[in-house]
């Protein structure tokens, strides 16, 4: 057997200084170029998608090193050829991560430094750069002093998170009859959240949305009666703060005096409309979340951060903690001095990064004032656009825009209903196929409906008359 000098090898998993700066140099040369090209190009993958692809399943891992330039050049051509470009300003689609190059260094240095972010002792900073991140948000949704919460991967988890802080709180360990109530439009995350925590499906009561898209508070309240006069235990609310399909916000003023009233628990999911509170012109929408026991934003959304960056808010801080913390004995020694915390006995992950420093350093870098003009750039965006739709024939708003969020469809008289549906999706294909735009549809009323949720700051007006132009030329040339 040939013998390996194992202490040798080992240290060929570290690169020298010169080969570090080369190769950093190299991947920031990439994204700035990446960053530099959005706007032109492809829209749909330019790799060819025909099987094997990117041949990426055929690369073998090499048992000798390669050149780290060699490596990168392999993420350019193989992995990065084949992305979603979700900060295009082209990409309207489902949420798009118009992302950020602050965020995106705030991202390097954490990894580059690993930072545990779960326990002060280690990194005292780090938490002071969440719970300074957490304030700023739980500020901003108008959260009472000892208010806090904590980053998570996306509103995913901090719907999970928060479901299960109010499961623990409201419930304790028997959920039996318990029903928590949204509207049709609420995320599917809260499905999945309540699964995972083990409730069965019935317990989730989706009640049908109004005309105008929102939960109707008098079928909220008379369901509720209704339940407890059936025995049942309604114990949670979710509202929310820009539905994903239409950027609808339910009337939370209205739910928070029923779930006072009814001594239950209020959940907003702001995941993707959260940001808007820092407008004036839309907190009024938003008015009653500063009474929610909890609020889910999603800074990967509309706070302009790349993925990934979520954070749930709670009404009191130590609400996370009673829900979470257990101290095994190997943690015992790294307890936080009195008045501090560690993250670790706030949420779910042990190990995890500092996921804050990518919205603290972006704010710290541009300010708020910018975070403002480009979240009430993208609700102008969107009222452009519907400005423009509804001069043009055949066009239809099904929703007006609302937090940068517009749904339309294109309605010609001679058109059956299959029809007009199917009329949606090729319009989006077309678009996309001409590398216009990039829509996503959805079903609102049971009806096919295109969608533009045009968050990007990169946007300007100019762009927006070329969609709309675009997507009417892509329905003349169906109907000829
Ligand atoms: C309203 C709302 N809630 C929750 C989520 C889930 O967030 P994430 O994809 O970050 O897990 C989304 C995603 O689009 C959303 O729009």
């Amino acid at each position: 057997m040939p013998s390996v000098d194992c202490a040798a090898d080992a240290r060929r998993l570290e690169l020298d200084a010169e080969a570090m700066r080369r190769l950093g140099y190299a991947a920031i040369d990439m994204l700035v170029d990446h960053v530099a090209a959005l706007g032109t190009g492809p829209l749909v993958a330019t790799a060819d998608g025909s099987d094997p692809g990117l041949g990426i399943a055929d690369l073998p891992f090499p048992a000798a090193p390669q050149d780290p330039m060699a490596a990168l050049a392999l993420v350019r051509e193989r992995v990065l050829a084949d992305v979603i470009p979700v900060s295009d300003p082209r990409f309207f689609a489902y949420i798009p991560g118009p992302g950020n190059f602050v965020g995106a260094m705030a991202e390097v240095l954490s990894a580059g430094v690993n930072i545990f972010a779960g326990t002060a002792k280690h990194a005292q900073g780090p938490t002071e750069v969440e719970l300074a991140t957490i304030r700023w948000l739980a500020g901003l949704a108008g959260l009472p002093e000892q208010a806090g919460g904590l980053f998570v991967s996306g509103g995913s988890m901090a719907n999970l998170t928060a479901l299960a802080v109010a499961r623990h709180h409201r419930l304790g360990e028997d959920m039996t009859g318990a029903r928590i109530y949204c509207s049709s439009e609420t995320h599917s995350s809260v499905d999945r959240a309540l699964r995972v925590l083990g409730f069965q499906s019935d317990q989730l009561v989706r009640l049908a949305a109004d005309a105008s898209l929102r939960l109707d508070p008098a079928a909220l309240r008379d369901r509720i009666a209704a339940d407890r006069a059936a025995g049942l235990r309604p114990f949670l609310v979710v509202g929310n703060a820009g539905t994903t399909s239409t950027g609808t916000v339910d009337p939370l003023g209205a739910l928070a005096d029923i779930v006072a009233g009814e001594d239950l628990w209020l959940h907003v999911d702001a995941a993707y409309g959260g940001a808007a509170l820092l407008v004036d012109e839309a907190r009024a929408l938003l008015a009653g979340i500063e009474r929610a026991h909890s609020v889910t934003m999603d800074p990967h959304k509309w706070f302009f951060q790349p993925f990934d960056c979520g954070a749930l808010l709670v009404r009191d801080m130590h609400w996370l903690y009673d829900a979470f913390h257990v101290l095994p004995a190997y943690l015992r020694d790294s307890a936080p001095r009195p008045g501090r915390i560690n993250y670790r006995d706030h949420g779910i992950e042990l190990t995890r990064g500092l996921r804050a420093l990518k919205l603290w350093l972006s704010l710290q870098t541009f300010g708020t004032d910018a975070f403002r003009a480009a979240i009430r750039h993208g609700m102008n965006m969107a009222e452009r656009a519907e400005a423009a739709l509804r001069t043009r024939p055949h066009w239809r708003i099904v929703s007006p825009a609302s937090l940068a969020m517009l749904a339309f469809r294109h309605e010609p008289p001679d058109a059956d209903s299959a029809d007009l549906d199917r009329r949606q999706l090729a319009i989006a294909e077309t678009v996309l196929a001409r590398d216009e735009a990039f829509l996503s549809t959805t079903e609102i009323a049971g009806r096919r409906t295109l969608r533009m949720c045009t968050i990007n700051p990169r946007l300007d007006a100019e762009q927006i008359d070329g969609v709309v132009e675009a997507l009417d030329a892509a329905a003349r040339d169906l109907r000829a």
